[in-house]
């Protein structure tokens, strides 16, 4: 039921969606990635998508059908996704939910063959751009921006953390000790400079329309 304005409180308000890893070639045939399906993020676009906002979604490499109404933006790299997230501002709101490679390496142009005498090829890894702490800092900071964390351990600690190193608004917190990458639930805390907030586990499309309706709370 989409009613009147109430029902649709992010009219009129541009946001921005990152989802889903990134994939950092090594050479033609092979990749760095992880284990991000991209659910949250989705999610999480439909749900701001839903509450009257234009959102634009830069994915990463997943493997998931557009929520309704939605501009889709595909890309690979953590450096196209930087790319990607600069060309869509401006924006009133960021949420930043891919899980965005930490390193890259110089890719080979050719297939990477095994030595004869068997000794294992070494990576050279060099670090990505910080995509969420360069928004946070940037001229063209939108007034919202949400980072998520994914953590295994000491998860309100280093969220905590997190949020102060990136100059993000919130953090959503991710235990990921579980079976939450690739799953269908998630179990978060909400990292604002009021404190921390921590929900039950939750199916990740009721995780997206909790965080929309904050932020459209926080926008009103
Ligand atoms: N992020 C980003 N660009 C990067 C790395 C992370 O924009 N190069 C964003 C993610 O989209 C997420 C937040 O930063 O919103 C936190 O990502 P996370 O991997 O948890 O943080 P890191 O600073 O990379 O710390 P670590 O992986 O060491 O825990
Ligand atoms: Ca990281």
């Amino acid at each position: 039921q989409r009613a009147g304005p109430a029902a649709r409180p992010l009219t009129g308000r541009r946001a921005l969606v990152t989802a889903g890893p990134t994939h950092e070639p090594i050479d033609p045939v092979r990749y760095i990635a992880n284990r991000s399906s991209g659910k949250q993020g989705f999610a999480i676009a439909g749900a701001l998508a839903d509450l009257g906002a234009e959102v634009t979604l830069v994915a990463g490499p997943v493997s998931l059908p557009t929520p309704p109404g939605i501009r889709r933006v595909d890309v690979e790299t953590a450096r196209e996704m930087a790319a990607a997230v600069e060309a869509a501002l401006p924006a009133d709101v960021a949420v930043m939910v891919a899980a965005v490679a930490d390193w890259r390496v110089e890719p080979s142009g050719q297939k990477i063959k095994k030595p004869a005498d068997g000794t294992p090829p070494a990576l050279m890894l060099g670090e990505n751009p910080d995509i969420l702490a360069g928004l946070s800092a940037g001229p063209r900071r939108p007034r919202l921006v949400v980072g998520f964390a994914a953590e295994t351990n000491d998860v309100i600690a280093h969220a905590t953390a997190k949020r102060q190193r990136k100059g993000c608004d919130w953090i959503v917190a991710n235990d990921v000790s579980g079976d939450v990458m690739g799953g269908e639930a998630n179990s978060v805390h909400i990292i604002t400079a009021a404190g921390v907030e921590s929900w039950d586990r939750l199916p990740k499309g009721e995780v997206a329309a909790r965080i929309a309706q904050r932020i459209a709370d926080e926008l009103a």
